[in-house]
């Protein structure tokens, strides 16, 4: 896909979530979500968010996409406040569920009908372009109830693909699915960070999964239970492609429960 705009340096930061407070309201009490969270996605980082159940991960990730405003503290991506849903950020949903009436074609087109900018013939490329990095070149006219579980998952991929954002947004996306997809899919998340055929400047994933996260993660980012605050940040310095069975993959994922726990 092409890339118009200039491009940031290797270690510019593209995400900072900078003291971000969220008060959710339940019977008009405020129901305090988030507190005092920063963090930080840099250029070609893959970057997870950890905590417990229902601590705030989905929470924080809305927040950085633009669907809900914090109550306070700002998010910024590549230099300006996110106020809103942007095209420079797609995000990928836990329970993503695609439409069954539309083709895995359409289901990305629909993706890209708030472009005005593009033709229907330019979003019809876009769109197969998209579905061909996700893998599913040639079931483009498929309905979703034809799709295995991780094809609808690619599907959803290609839909946050299409617009060409520099920041992509995962949240619990490899959760549902059996783990011999789960692990193929894994694997080519990574890829979208380097595959210069794509836009994707830094990925955030949200996951409660830690070996997950240790074969993945640049950096991982630990919240506590809710209200969630940062407990710590432990970055992955182990080389890639990472065995999952060495001794030193299991001295990360202990590092990661140490702080969980
Ligand atoms: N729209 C909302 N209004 C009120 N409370 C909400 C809303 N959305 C989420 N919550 C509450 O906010 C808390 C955080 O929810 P969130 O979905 O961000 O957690 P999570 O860490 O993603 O959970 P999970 O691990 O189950 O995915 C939960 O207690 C949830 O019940
Ligand atoms: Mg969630």
């Amino acid at each position: 896909m092409s890339q118009q705009q200039a491009q940031p340096l290797a270690g510019t930061t593209i995400v900072a979530v900078e003291h971000v407070n969220l008060d959710y309201h339940k019977e008009r009490e405020p129901l305090p979500v988030l507190v005092d969270v920063s963090m930080t996605a840099k250029r070609d980082e893959l970057v997870a968010i950890t905590g417990p159940s229902g601590c705030g991960k989905s929470t924080l990730l809305r927040i950085v996409a633009g669907l809900i405003r914090p109550s306070a503290g700002k998010v910024m991506v590549l230099g300006s406040e996110v106020k809103g849903p942007r095209a420079d950020v797609s995000m990928v949903f836990q329970n993503f569920v695609l439409l069954p009436w539309r083709t895995a074609l359409e289901n990305v087109l629909f993706g890209l009908s708030p472009r005005k900018d593009l033709t229907e013939e330019q979003k019809r490329e876009k769109a197969k372009a998209a579905l061909e990095v996700a893998g599913l070149s040639g079931f483009e006219d498929v309905y979703p109830g034809e799709l295995s579980g991780g094809m609808k998952q690619r599907v959803g991929v290609a839909r946050a693909l299409a617009t060409e954002p520099r920041v992509m947004l995962l949240d619990e996306p490899f959760s549902s699915l059996d783990d011999l997809t789960a692990e193929r899919l894994r694997k080519e998340t990574y890829t979208l960070l380097i595959n210069p055929q794509t836009s994707v400047q830094s990925v955030i994933l949200v996951s409660h999964n830690v070996e997950e996260i240790i074969e993945l993660a640049d950096k991982v980012v630990v919240l506590s239970g809710r209200p969630a605050r940062v407990v710590g940040e432990v970055e992955v310095k182990m080389p890639r492609p990472r065995n999952k069975k060495s001794e030193e993959f299991f001295q990360w994922v202990d590092k990661v429960y140490t702080l969980l726990s």
